[in-house]
């Protein structure tokens, strides 16, 4: 079986857009390949560090994977704190890592330039640690979003890097893989770009039906189109898109003639929209008010998760630890 291994950053609450591109194929996933799906909450440390705040961020992540499918009989599922081998693989990695590369990746352009006040170390070394992520279970095969392909390439960098450096064939270059489907990006209710957790324009999976009709209906629209098969501006197409991912095709088609015959009720179609977010939510919004109360579960889940992972992790440690050169006397 292939291994496949991913994780999201634990810095909030998880969303449609989390759902859309990358739960529901982890789920899919776990039916065929040895997978490892963990909690980043060491990433989170270089722009959330928050003592306060971090377990229930965690907390957060680990109840929503669950609640939408994740099964800790198949896949393992653990925490990244809880694997030091992580750190440890992370740290001989950073070795041969080299500046120039680091500071030019855009993700730590774009952080450096959302948080001037805090260009911290872990931020340029985002990449090597994501790659130590990877590299540990030694994974065949990463499902993540067009935003991480840069630093999936340098996960396959860092591979080749050091297997050439140490003249061995230890690690294998890891692929991109989502079922050969383009990922749709899920838009934000606020007419901008894609749903995130911090933007203050998702619709998160634990939302109540209340709430989301509130949030859908504040979206932005305007006064119709003025023209039969005009352009959509994009804060529309994006309401489309929502429309496209959660409801049934029909009713994409009732909307697309209304808009194109210039009769769109705007209204119409946030309530309908409202309706099919709610009915994808609902199972998942109950699983987690379930597991949320279940702190026992969790911390089955978490250790067991932590164990098999770690068995994994240890082979790979030592080999790497012959590799480098350390030797007991
Ligand atoms: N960088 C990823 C994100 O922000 C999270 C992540 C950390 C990850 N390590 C990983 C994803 C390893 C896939 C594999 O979404």
């Amino acid at each position: 079986m292939d291994i496949v291994l991913s994780g999201i950053r634990s810095t909030g609450k998880l969303h449609l857009g989390n759902y859309y591109g990358a739960l529901r194929n982890f789920i899919r996933m776990q039916e065929e390949n040895k997978c490892y799906f963990f909690i980043a909450d060491i990433h989170s440390l270089t722009t959330h560090p928050d003592p306060k705040m971090l377990h229930e961020n965690v907390k957060n992540v680990l109840v929503d994977y669950l609640a939408a499918g994740i099964d800790p009989e198949k896949s393992v599922i653990y925490v990244q704190s809880d694997l030091p081998e992580t750190a440890e693989l992370y740290l001989y990695l950073n070795m041969h890592a080299y500046l120039g590369e680091l500071s030019k990746t855009s993700s730590f352009k774009e952080k450096a330039r959302k948080q001037p006040e805090n260009v911290n170390a872990g931020l340029l070394t985002y990449p090597t640690l994501m790659a130590a992520d990877i590299l540990i279970h030694r994974a065949d095969k990463v499902p993540v979003g067009k935003d991480q392909e840069q630093h999936l390439e340098m996960t396959r960098r860092f591979a080749r890097r050091f297997n050439h450096f140490y003249g061995v064939e230890y690690f294998k270059e890891p692929v991109a893989y989502n079922f050969g489907e383009e990922l749709v990006k899920i838009p934000g209710l606020d007419g901008s770009g894609k749903m995130g957790k911090s933007e203050g324009n998702a619709i998160y999976l634990g939302e109540s039906p209340k709430e989301i009709e509130k949030k859908v209906k504040k979206a932005l629209t305007d006064a119709g189109p003025t023209a039969p098969n005009s352009i959509k501006p994009d804060y529309i197409e994006n309401l489309f898109t929502l429309l496209r991912v959660v409801s049934a095709p029909e009713v994409v088609q009732h909307y697309e003639l209304q808009w194109n015959t210039c009769t769109i009720r705007y209204g119409d179609l946030k309530k309908q929209l409202a309706e099919d977010i709610i009915k994808v939510t609902t199972p998942i919004r109950e699983r987690i008010q379930e597991i949320e109360k279940n702190d026992a579960y969790l911390r089955k889940v978490t250790l067991e998760g932590a164990e098999r992972a770690r068995e994994s992790a240890r082979k790979t440690i030592e080999g790497v630890r012959e590799i480098v050169g350390f030797k007991p006397f």
